[in-house]
């Protein structure tokens, strides 16, 4: 089997881009303003140049943002205060940039950064203050701990939030009713774990190890989408940017329509009783 190609990241060190070139990017009409942004979160360098690593991720990024604006305005349309809660924010360059493009420009709305690193959070918090970003919060926690003022959020989003940390995710908004979440999965151990040694009339789609992590992150993600269906979420999973920009390139997209739905949820169970696993992530179903 082929292997997809990796991304090329001989060239990391070296600005790949002038400074007109990422403001050919950036889809804002005033992209100067966001400059001492893009600074202090070391996508830019300190003469305004991309590297090839920070272009990669400023894609990322702002392709997600693109995605992700009809629903935020949406909700900004429909509530006073709607909460975006980004999990596994990291260094938060996705909440900065949706407050800088969407959540600041509107006047209202919050975006509150989950991290369980103490040192990114406060790193973050001193960005956002420095930018003024005031709606905007960080909360140094694990995401299954996390629990927001309020207990709710109206947009969940978790980009490569590592392994299990996506299902803690799926959780959070669960516990949050959230109406959206966007889900961009990292690598994923557990069903790998659990199909090691796992006999059953497919054994033979997990016997060699790579093709069981690959078949594992697979089937993660396709429960995944069901127990979210299976929730009442109406799903759509698509690729996330071109592989040359990451190889982790699967995005779950969620809106919810109604509290449960049945039938999605007689093809989760059937498909578990195929497979003959259980991820710990069907703990939601009980
Ligand atoms: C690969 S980074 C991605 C960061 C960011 N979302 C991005 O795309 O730039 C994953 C981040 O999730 C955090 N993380 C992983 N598991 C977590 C958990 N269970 N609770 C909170 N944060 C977690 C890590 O500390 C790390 O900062």
């Amino acid at each position: 089997m082929s292997q997809p190609p990796k991304p090329d990241k001989s060239a990391t060190a070296r600005p790949l881009a002038t400074e007109s070139d990422w403001k050919k990017l950036w889809p804002s009409a005033q992209p100067g303003k966001s400059e001492p942004l893009l600074k202090a979160l070391h996508i830019l360098t300190r003469d305004g140049a991309l590297n090839a690593d920070s272009r990669r991720k400023l894609t990322q990024v702002l392709h997600l943002t693109q995605l992700l604006r009809p629903a935020i305005e949406a909700m900004l349309a429909e509530k006073d205060d709607p909460v975006l809660a980004d999990l596994g924010a990291g260094k938060s360059y996705l909440g900065f940039i949706l407050y800088d493009l969407i959540i600041g420009p509107a006047g209202k709305g919050r975006v509150v950064g989950v991290e369980a690193r103490d040192k990114l959070v406060e790193t973050s918090r001193a960005l956002a203050t420095q930018a003024g970003f005031e709606r905007m919060e960080f909360m140094a926690a694990p995401i299954a701990e996390a629990v927001l003022p309020g207990g709710h959020a109206d947009m969940v989003t978790a980009l490569h939030a590592c392994d299990t940390a996506t299902d803690d995710a799926i959780r959070f908004a669960l516990r949050h009713e959230a109406k959206h979440i966007a889900l961009v999965p990292c690598c994923q151990a557990e069903v790998a774990r659990l199909l090691d040694g796992h006999q059953g009339p497919m054994r033979q789609l997990w016997r060699h190890p790579i093709q069981r992590r690959e078949f594992g992150a697979h089937l993660t993600n396709v429960i995944r989408g069901l127990v979210l269906e299976a929730q009442g979420y109406k799903v759509r999973v698509t690729e996330f940017t071109g592989l040359e920009h990451t190889m982790k390139n699967e995005l779950i997209l969620a809106e919810r329509h109604q509290r449960s739905n049945a039938q999605a949820r007689g093809e989760l169970d059937r498909l578990i009783d195929q497979i003959g696993v259980k991820p710990a992530l069907l703990d939601v179903m009980a």
